[in-house]
């Protein structure tokens, strides 16, 4: 898979009308959903080239992302007669580019689509590195095709409409890149005020992020190695969110991964001597943006089972990224249920 194309972009309508000249399509197509089509399509206004776009409003949430959307995308494409040159645009969070990319990467055996994500997490994280993809049966992205977008447009600009918890969710994200790469990222991370959130400011930040995200991802597209950095926080950020799910009282991704993050980083001090200063400023970074993970000892049994249902793991064991520092990735690091318990008082408690 090659580079991904990204554009930053201050102005997105002009960036686009470039990027649809010159990809000439024959039909156009603009997917959203009835948020992103309230919200965000106003914001594209100014762009010449899509005004003679088809549209296509999907619900929601991210209970939409299922088969039964798709086929009202490929309906949508046949009943305007899309051929294998037409070009679907994505414009939403990571529901709407998860989606739309499968469903135009399976029209006609692949259509190409460009994603403008209107989400944070969306625009670090979700519209970038090729994986598309719906919920089936209940489980999370369990069918989809690697395919990279045309195009990537990222212009905060639509970031102005978001709620505070989206902005955290997708700062989690972003948090977790920051680990993952380098130092003077991380600290301009620390420095970046996520109560006020000063959009011009996040641009840079943002391109940076991605960048993470793409070096990454380059060196190993199909998540046979390298790609588990990305899931760093995740196994049992991933637990959080399915137990909260359990309990009726759903958490957005991001939360749970930042709380995912303080277990991880305990681990990675206990384990590999993550430096105990830089543990300490992450920590309470997060716990002061995210709040402390509101989870009780007598849950704790059914986290270690919810964690061994993650997809990464083999041989009946749970296995998870680490660092030793900030940059400095271990992968498959194979955790026993005491040490996966003590992460669980940290992450409580957070002393
Ligand atoms: N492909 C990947 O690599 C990857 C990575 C991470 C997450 N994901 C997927 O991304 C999805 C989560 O993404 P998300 O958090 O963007 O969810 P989402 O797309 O459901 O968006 C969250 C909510 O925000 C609304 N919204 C979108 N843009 C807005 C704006 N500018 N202003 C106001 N409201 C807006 C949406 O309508 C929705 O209600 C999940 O399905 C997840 O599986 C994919
Ligand atoms: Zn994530």
């Amino acid at each position: 898979m090659s580079r991904q194309e990204i554009t930053f972009t201050p102005d997105a309508s002009a960036s686009l009308d470039t990027i649809i000249n010159q990809a000439q399509p024959d039909r156009l197509f603009l997917l959203c959903d009835k948020t992103t089509e309230r919200l965000c399509r106003p914001l594209l206004a100014q762009c010449s080239a899509l005004a003679d776009a088809n549209l296509i409003s999907i619900p929601s949430g991210d209970l939409s992302k299922e088969i039964t959307t798709v086929g009202m995308v490929w309906t949508a494409l046949v009943q305007h007669g899309a051929t294998r040159r037409s070009l679907l645009v994505n414009l939403g969070g990571g529901m709407v580019t998860d989606l739309g990319g499968f469903a135009a990467s399976t029209f006609k055996r692949g259509i190409r689509f460009i994603n403008i994500p209107t989400t944070l997490l969306a625009q670090v994280d979700a519209s970038v590195g090729g994986k598309t993809g719906i919920n089936w049966m209940g489980l999370k992205n369990e069918v989809g095709v690697f395919q990279n977008a045309l195009h990537v447009l990222i212009d905060t600009h639509f970031l102005a409409t978001l709620d505070d918890e989206n902005m955290r969710s997708g700062y989690a994200e972003m948090l977790k890149h920051g680990l993952i790469s380098n130092q003077d990222h991380w600290q301009e991370l620390m420095r970046f005020d996520l109560d006020k959130p000063d959009l011009k400011a996040l641009l840079p930040l943002i391109q940076r992020s991605v960048g993470v995200k793409q070096d990454i991802v380059l060196q190993d597209p199909t998540e046979k190695g390298l790609r588990k950095a990305l899931n760093f926080g995740h196994t049992l950020g991933h637990a959080i969110e399915s137990l909260a799910m359990e309990n009726d009282s759903p958490i957005l991704h991001g939360r749970a991964v930042a709380w995912g993050m303080l277990g991880e980083l305990y681990l990675s001090h206990r384990r590999l001597g993550f430096p105990l200063p830089l543990m300490r400023q992450a920590t309470d970074y997060i716990i002061g943006h995210y709040g402390r993970c509101p989870i009780e000892c007598r849950q704790y049994d059914r986290i270690v089972k919810l964690m061994g249902h993650d997809k990464k793991n083999h041989d009946g064991h749970i296995f998870c990224t680490l660092l030793s520092n900030i940059g400095k990735i271990e992968l498959d690091q194979r955790l026993d249920t005491d040490e996966i318990k003590e992460a669980l008082d940290f992450m409580r408690e957070g002393v």
